[in-house]
């Protein structure tokens, strides 16, 4: 198995998941991901808050090998193809934006991403990686898969085992995949701290 550490680096200790998650684009396509891991890690997105409870998110899950794996590869920019090819899962994102009286569901696109960030949090935990994507055809996607039109297709992620750099295929991917993590320093995020 391949290991690359990109751990955070933080003002405070924070959960080891959080410190440890980072989003590859090398994935080792000949490793599957047991059904039971892709169960947990969609139950923790099941098991997210919401607005109301209103749960507006849904998902389309395919495994490589399958046709709807080789259509949700086509509905990626071709950047993002190069490289989501090779994950073991993918699965396509949506918010419900409008209730089923009409009503538009505010919150539906923060809720879909809350509960896709306890999908990956989940996985992580599992030894899985996770690699989400909003470089989507989403016009595309909608036809392949005969999307309702209270759905809105927000992202893919990418699911799977990890992968070396060294199989990536361009200069750019591999240098990506391994330079230092970066973010924001806290005090410009925070604009009242308690
Ligand atoms: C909503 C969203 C859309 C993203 N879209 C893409 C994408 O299209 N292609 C890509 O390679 N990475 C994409 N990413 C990954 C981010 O670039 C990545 O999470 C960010 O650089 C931080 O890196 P880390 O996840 O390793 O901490 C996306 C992430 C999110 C949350």
């Amino acid at each position: 198995m391949t290991t690359i550490s990109r751990t955070a680096v933080t003002s405070a200790p924070i959960h080891e998941v959080l410190a440890e998650r980072w989003s590859p684009r090398s994935f080792d396509s000949s490793v599957e991901v047991p059904s039971e891991k892709i169960t947990a890690a969609l139950e923790a997105a099941r098991w997210s808050a919401s607005a109301s409870n209103t749960q507006p998110w849904r998902f389309l899950v395919a495994r490589r090998g399958t046709a709807e794996h080789a259509t949700i590869v086509e509905n990626l920019m071709g950047f993002n193809q190069a490289w989501a090819v090779s994950a073991h899962v993918l699965i396509v994102n949506l918010a419900a934006v409008t209730a089923e009286d009409g009503t538009p569901l505010r919150w539906a696109q923060y809720d879909l991403g809350q509960a896709v960030a306890n999908l990956t949090v989940q996985a992580h935990h599992d030894g899985l990686h996770v690699h989400q994507m909003g470089g989507i055809e989403v016009d595309g996607l909608r036809t392949a898969f005969s999307i309702d039109p209270a759905l809105e297709p927000m992202s893919v992620t990418a699911l799977g085992v990890l992968g070396t750099p060294e199989a990536l295929a361009s200069d750019v991917l591999r240098e990506r995949e391994v330079a230092p993590r970066s973010r924001r320093p806290l005090d410009e995020l925070v604009l009242l701290s308690a």
